[in-house]
């Protein structure tokens, strides 16, 4: 008998920096859930009893029409809610930051078939008058056709929308014929600086379909589409799988997002992970040769330093430079950053700034 080999250890689990929330393993609640989840057979493809679970759960954050489709990644969820919402000759007005056009290899365009209609915003919302800028030309036909609004929340710029500024938006892109699609990879994020439901800023604001994110928020995969608007849900089964995004073990995905979900990890996470980055920013605000350049109102803290000193403090901190140009960094927070974590990252770029 040979005896199972000992797994290798490869990286330092104590080792943690401020590169990207989804640089974090798996949070302890969400592994047991997959323990819990595994042993005996379920049914492939969604037909098991974690995702039926999971749809009342998601009823009851979203509201009774919500339904919900988990898949494996966001830009998987944002490419199957986009589709269900475009026709081929579809447009979609979105930020210049959004993930969708500057993180997604171009999947909405290749796989939704979409063009991305896009703005330059001060601070990576859209405002009505924004989306003006580009929803325009309905009957042209040598324009593609501006059927979505997509904008993120909380955005890829750490910044939130207000309820009210999202009803605006829905409102405004409604009258005009058109559906309002929310990149939700850090909702929860959201939900918790707002301190209100995530019901309120969606469905009760007009949002039409989230691509709703678990990834970020301590999950090892697991996203969602939630459609709000039930009208645009029969396609989404055959857009999922024609997308490559249908898992067979699909109990695995919604056990993570019940765990999430049920209670409320989601909230506990989200709260943490906003409150490491607001610790942060706090530390190093006001220390010379820095500066913070966005408002620090969810898990992440931009801010602009001298490229040597970012140099230097990459060699011991992971993080990614944002915007080479400028020299702007970007330092995102998890639910598993400490604050030791924090205190000695700031301590080190205070140490450098003003050694
Ligand atoms: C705003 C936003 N949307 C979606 C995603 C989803 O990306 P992925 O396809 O890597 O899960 C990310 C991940 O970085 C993101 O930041």
């Amino acid at each position: 008998m040979t005896s199972p080999a000992e797994p290798l250890e490869l990286h330092d689990p104590s080792s943690r920096g401020f590169a990207s929330d989804n640089y974090a393993g798996i949070h302890p609640e969400a592994l047991a859930a997959l323990a819990a989840a595994n042993g005996g057979h379920q049914v492939s493809y969604g037909d098991d009893v974690y995702t039926a679970r999971l749809q009342e759960v998601f009823r009851s954050h979203f509201g009774p029409d919500a339904q919900a489709f988990p898949v494996f990644n966001g830009t998987g969820a944002n490419v199957v809610g986009l589709s269900a919402m475009t026709g081929r000759w579809s447009a979609v007005v979105a930020a210049e930051t959004a993930h969708i056009n500057v993180d997604e290899c171009g999947a909405p365009e290749k796989v939704a078939g979409i063009k991305l209609l896009t703005v330059p915003t001060p601070d990576g919302r859209l405002t009505p008058e924004l989306v003006d800028r580009q929803a325009w030309g309905w009957g042209d036909e040598h324009r593609a056709q501006p059927h979505v609004v997509s904008l993120t929340q909380s955005t890829e710029l750490g910044t939130l929308y207000e309820p009210g500024q999202i009803r605006a938006l829905a409102d405004h892109a409604h009258e005009r014929g058109m559906l309002v699609h929310m990149d939700g990879s850090r909702i929860a994020n959201a939900a918790a600086a707002l301190d209100v439901p995530m019901q309120k800023f969606t469905t009760d604001a007009g949002v039409d379909v989230l691509s709703f994110g678990g990834t970020k928020n301590g999950l090892m995969l697991g996203e969602a589409v939630v459609v709000l608007n039930p009208e645009l849900a029969p396609s989404i089964k055959y857009l999922r799988k024609s997308a490559m995004q249908l898992a067979s073990k699909m109990r695995f995905v919604s056990a993570q997002l019940l765990a999430l979900l049920e209670g409320d990890l989601w909230l506990r996470n989200a709260r943490h992970a906003n409150a490491m980055a607001a610790r942060l920013a706090a530390a190093v605000q006001g220390l010379p040769r820095l500066e913070i350049t966005r408002p620090v109102q969810a898990n992440a803290v931009f801010a602009i330093l001298p490229k040597d000193v970012t140099e230097r403090l990459q060699k011991r901190f992971r993080f990614y430079t944002w915007d080479f140009s400028t020299g702007e960094v970007r330092w995102m927070t998890a639910f598993d950053t400490t604050e030791e974590d924090v205190d000695a990252f700031a301590a080190a770029i205070a140490a450098d700034l003003t050694g």
